[in-house]
């Protein structure tokens, strides 16, 4: 088949002289998008690169793609995400993941919250606040809390002073999230322990793939530690798989990470991220439906435990995909069948 191949590189965001350090820290390098590239036509299939919104535009009319693998997070806003999906269905394009509603609601965390909320889905306590000078007032939570952009991903306005012990630090801090990334912040009851993350594919039947543990600087009980964009770049992090866990944990926190698939309506792959608390309560941080697929993230890990490669789940999720539209035969469980007996590492 021919798959049209939409994404977003560093390149064509450049950060501006008033942006965040981190402002483009959502976009792809080119060597991602080579290895998705590669990916796909391992499938047996033809590449057709469009590039980003502003490119897809002028092609619209005369696309001639049977589906589109998109990946573009886009510029800015919480809607970002959804403009390539929402011009794929204008247009009757087929495309690859989640439709445009999941992916405003699922980037903008406070909407996310309150559907979990509503599905009974534990998610950290919180509240979202753009008015540094109340922010203390309108809190009702212990300290420690944690401030976070309202709809950001790849840890963009997070660091070390993200989680704050008193009024003054969560004043400035709400102040930094308010005043660099023009948003309100979303302030959240920090929970110390344990994280993980667990992809979720399929559409009728969604599947949760192995959990994957994080480990910083060879830590899994964080008191302070914060996973961010920086460390997944360096070699503090590390990601267990299968975790070191008891089992039941380990059904808990899939079977939770189902349910936040189902509430969001997501569509054929995601990835959720947990907390655990001391006594081994896990909550939902957030659901990403666009997750980075580079080279350091789990899409290139959770695999490894059924024998399969990078490039055997991406065509799985492909083909998810392309059979939700009936554009071939194979059904879901038949499809997802690589995933559902476990080889020995
Ligand atoms: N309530 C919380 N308690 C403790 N740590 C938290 C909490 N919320 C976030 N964190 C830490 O901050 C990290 C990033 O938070 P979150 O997943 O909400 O943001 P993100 O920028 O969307 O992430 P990603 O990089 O996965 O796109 C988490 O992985 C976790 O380490
Ligand atoms: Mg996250």
């Amino acid at each position: 088949m021919k798959i049209g191949l939409t994404f977003d590189l560093k390149t064509d965001w450049p950060c501006g002289a008033d942006d965040p350090h981190d402002a483009n820290a959502e976009f792809d390098a080119p060597a991602t998008v080579d290895m998705l590239e590669r990916a796909i036509a391992s499938g047996g299939h033809t590449v057709e690169r469009i590039g980003n919104v502003r490119q897809l535009i002028p092609r619209l009319d005369s696309l001639d793609v049977d589906i589109v693998f998109n990946v573009c997070e886009g510029r800015s806003g919480r809607n970002r995400e959804s403009q390539v999906p929402v011009l794929l269905e204008m247009y009757g394009i087929p495309y690859v993941g989640a439709d445009a509603l999941t992916l405003g609601l699922t980037l903008d965390k406070v909407m996310a919250k309150k559907v979990f909320l509503g599905e009974g889905i534990r998610t950290p306590r919180f509240y979202q606040t753009d008015d540094p000078a109340t922010a203390d007032e309108l809190n009702t939570m212990e300290y420690p809390l944690i401030v976070k952009t309202r709809h950001e991903g790849s840890s963009k306005g997070l660091d070390g002073g993200s989680r704050v012990e008193n009024a003054a630090q969560l004043q400035d801090r709400v102040r930094h999230i308010t005043g660099r990334y023009h948003q309100p912040a979303l302030v959240e009851e920090y929970v110390s322990g344990k994280e993980f993350t667990v992809a979720v594919l399929g559409n009728r039947q969604p599947l949760a793939m192995p959990v994957v543990q994080i480990s910083i600087e060879g830590k899994v009980d964080f008191e302070r530690e914060i996973y961010t964009h920086a460390l997944i770049c360096s070699t503090a992090l590390k990601y267990i798989c299968p975790p070191a866990i008891p089992a039941e944990q380990v059904r808990e926190i899939q079977d939770m990470a189902v349910r936040v698939f189902r509430a969001v309506d997501c569509r054929d792959m995601a990835r959720i991220d947990f907390r655990m608390d001391a006594a081994g309560r896990p909550y939902v941080l957030e659901i990403n439906p666009l997750p980075t697929l580079d080279e350091t993230d789990v899409f290139h890990i959770f695999p490894k435990i059924f024998g399969l490669d990078f490039n055997g789940t991406i065509n799985i999720i492909l083909n998810l995909a392309l059979s939700r539209y009936r554009l071939i035969e194979l059904d879901e469980k038949d499809i997802l069948r690589p995933f559902l007996t476990e080889t020995a590492v």
